[in-house]
């Protein structure tokens, strides 16, 4: 097995968030004031607690001004909209994210529309999502996770991808279809499979580039992978691993990683390959608004 077959996404992480950092003390100075961040939670959900405070402390260690909202679950979808209101309106706060999901009496799309497009980092919001979608990304936000493996992508086979085919597994709003959008711009020839696809298998097995995001362990098996096919597996996924000892579990991707690397010429671990990104991506995101908002060319990521 080839060690450097492996895409490592902990240390292209890290040159992101050196870039964003060092690039803030000047555009401090320039504006008077730093980038300012603002995430907000509602509710308890564990995993959901985990993500935020890392963006809110990695936010800090940016030199951002980091704001973190907690609210309690059963909060109204007023309550919430009027507090995307004041963020909107808060000079000092270029990035809002609004973490994903929410509860049930929360209707998500709403409360994405009324981010202001300016201010939303995470690229959820429709006029980012257009943005995107009509060909003009270096306008809109990028959602996090598909602008990381993105730059993971073209690390390994350059910025364009023309006469390559790509299989991006699921097509969600955050993962799948930005993925898709983004790699369309790089010239790939793209389909979309999800859950009602016919022998998923045996199509991955075309693929050159295979993007793996459904959330679930480790679907996708070595001998799904065509010979030197490039893998990016945005999965995370627990399970449980009572090899480690009782009650342990272990993360995984959606990809069986020992099998793929057989295969593929250059594959994403679990942990340590996408999932750093998605918080480098957010904040080189927010130093991008903070610069738009000053009337300034932020840095190319
Ligand atoms: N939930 C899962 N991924 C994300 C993300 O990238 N942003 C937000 N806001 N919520 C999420």
């Amino acid at each position: 097995m080839s060690e450097g077959k492996r895409i490592d996404g902990k240390a292209a992480a890290a040159r992101i968030v050196d870039t964003v950092r060092q690039a803030v003390p000047a555009l401090t100075n320039e504006t008077g004031a730093p980038p300012g961040l603002a995430v907000v939670i509602v509710g308890e959900d564990p995993a959901s607690q985990v993500y935020v405070a890392s963006k809110a402390k990695m936010a800090l260690e940016c030199g951002f001004k980091s704001v973190k909202h907690v609210l309690p679950a059963d909060t109204a979808e007023d309550d919430l909209l009027d507090l995307v209101r004041d963020l909107n309106a808060d000079g000092s706060i270029h990035g809002i994210l609004v973490q994903l999901p929410l509860p049930k009496q929360i209707n998500a799309t709403e409360v994405l529309r009324e981010i202001d497009p300016s201010k939303d980092v995470d690229g959820f919001s429709p006029i980012n999502a257009g943005l995107l979608a009509t060909g003009s990304p270096e306008e809109a936000f990028v959602p996090c996770t598909p602008a990381g493996a993105m730059i993971l992508l073209r690390d390994a086979l350059g910025e364009d991808l023309s006469g390559r085919t790509a299989v991006v597994v699921g097509r969600s709003n955050i993962v799948g279809k930005p993925m898709a959008q983004l790699l369309l711009v790089a010239n790939a020839t793209v389909i979309v499979a999800h859950s009602r696809t016919k022998d998923l298998a045996a199509l991955c097995r075309t693929a050159d580039i295979v993007i793996a995001a459904v959330g679930r362990p480790e679907m996708i098996r070595g001998t799904d992978i065509k010979e030197g096919a490039v893998v990016i597996d945005v999965g995370i996924n627990r399970i449980d691993a009572p090899e480690r000892g009782e009650g342990k579990t272990r993360l995984v991707g959606d990809v069986a990683y020992d099998e793929a690397i057989e295969r593929a010429s250059a594959i994403t671990p679990v942990p340590g390959g996408v999932g750093p990104m998605t918080i480098a991506m957010l904040m080189a995101n927010t130093l991008t608004a903070a610069y738009r908002s000053a009337g300034l060319q932020p840095p190319r990521f």
